[in-house]
């Protein structure tokens, strides 16, 4: 009979369960989520299992990266889904703490992450996003202390600000990237994807289209402005609203102005009606 999936509420239980984890000389990675877990989300799970022996998913809505208008109290949560999905992977261990258990009453710190998270991207449009990213991801790394941790490159700059976060903080822990599942037609997935009306869904893969047309023109000869201002014009005649979309370092993320300046990340966002996609691509280095 297969084995039921543990899940724990409590810092305690996780740090005990995972100190039972240590003790058989296992090695531990955390792929942190917010659950309504689609196949990007399970890719993750499944690299996590091929890099250390033991594999800890959080799931938890996290309030402290939502601003008073967005999508918290509407944001997907498929629990029975997502735990049956996670058993399948054969997922030892579920951290699935209630709001109260990180943000006890009176809950005073956080972390002001800078860096990447102040590159002008997310950050200009979502202040409030990275400090709650990075306050909640370095609870869960402290709580769990895995070898590795695991996070899409779906969310680059997320990506980055923590890499840059454990890097400071130093913390023991291993930051891998996972790379971008997507739908056959391009659009990456997200758990914000059921928010799309069956009109908007038909135009969301310009996002993607646009980024590879972009990156195979960058390799070519053309000027980095003309070749943005062209893929803007494909992504707005969609009927998307851009928030950015924008050449930068893929290191760094500082703004890039010519090709030779690379490695470049091209990232973009943008709303479709109500609902707001990002998306990025890494642009090939030029063969010489
Ligand atoms: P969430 O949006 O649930 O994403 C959890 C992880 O899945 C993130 O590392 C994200 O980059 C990755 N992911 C999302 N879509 C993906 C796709 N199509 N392919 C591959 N990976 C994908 O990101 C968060 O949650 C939160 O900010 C979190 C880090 C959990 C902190 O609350």
């Amino acid at each position: 009979m297969a084995v039921p999936l543990r899940v724990v509420r409590t810092v305690k239980a996780l740090r005990a369960t995972i100190a039972g984890f240590r003790s058989r000389k296992s090695s531990i990675a955390l792929v942190p989520t917010m659950g309504a877990l689609h196949d990007g989300h399970i890719s993750l799970v499944r690299l996590a299992r091929r890099l250390a022996r033991r594999t800890v998913v959080s799931i938890f809505v996290n309030p402290a990266q939502f601003a008073p208008y967005e999508d918290f109290g509407r944001y997907p949560r498929t629990w029975k889904v997502d735990i049956a999905a996670l058993a399948a992977e054969k997922t030892d261990l579920v951290f699935a703490p209630e709001v109260a258990e990180l943000y006890p009453e009176g809950f005073a710190t956080r972390i002001a992450p800078e860096g990447p998270a102040l590159a002008g991207l997310e950050d200009k449009f979502r202040p409030h996003f990275f400090g709650g990213v990075a306050t909640i991801v370095a609870k869960l790394l402290i709580a769990a202390l895995p070898d590795i941790a695991i996070f899409g490159e779906k969310d680059y700059q997320q990506l980055l600000v923590i890499r840059r976060l454990v890097r400071d903080l130093a913390l023991p822990i291993k930051i891998v990237g996972g790379r971008t599942v997507r739908e056959k037609d391009g659009l990456a997935l997200s758990s914000r994807n059921v928010y799309l009306t069956p009109d908007e869904r038909k135009a969301a893969p310009i996002l993607h289209r646009t980024l590879q047309e972009s990156a195979a023109a960058l390799v070519g000869r053309g000027s980095l402005a003309e070749i943005m201002a062209h893929g803007k014009m494909a992504i707005e005649r969609a009927g998307f609203k851009i928030d950015y979309f924008e050449a930068r370092h893929a290191e760094t993320l500082v703004p890039i102005a010519s090709p030779k300046e690379g490695p470049i990340r091209l990232l973009v966002a943008a709303k479709l009606g109500t609902t707001r996609l990002i998306d990025n691509l890494g642009v090939p280095l030029k063969r010489s």
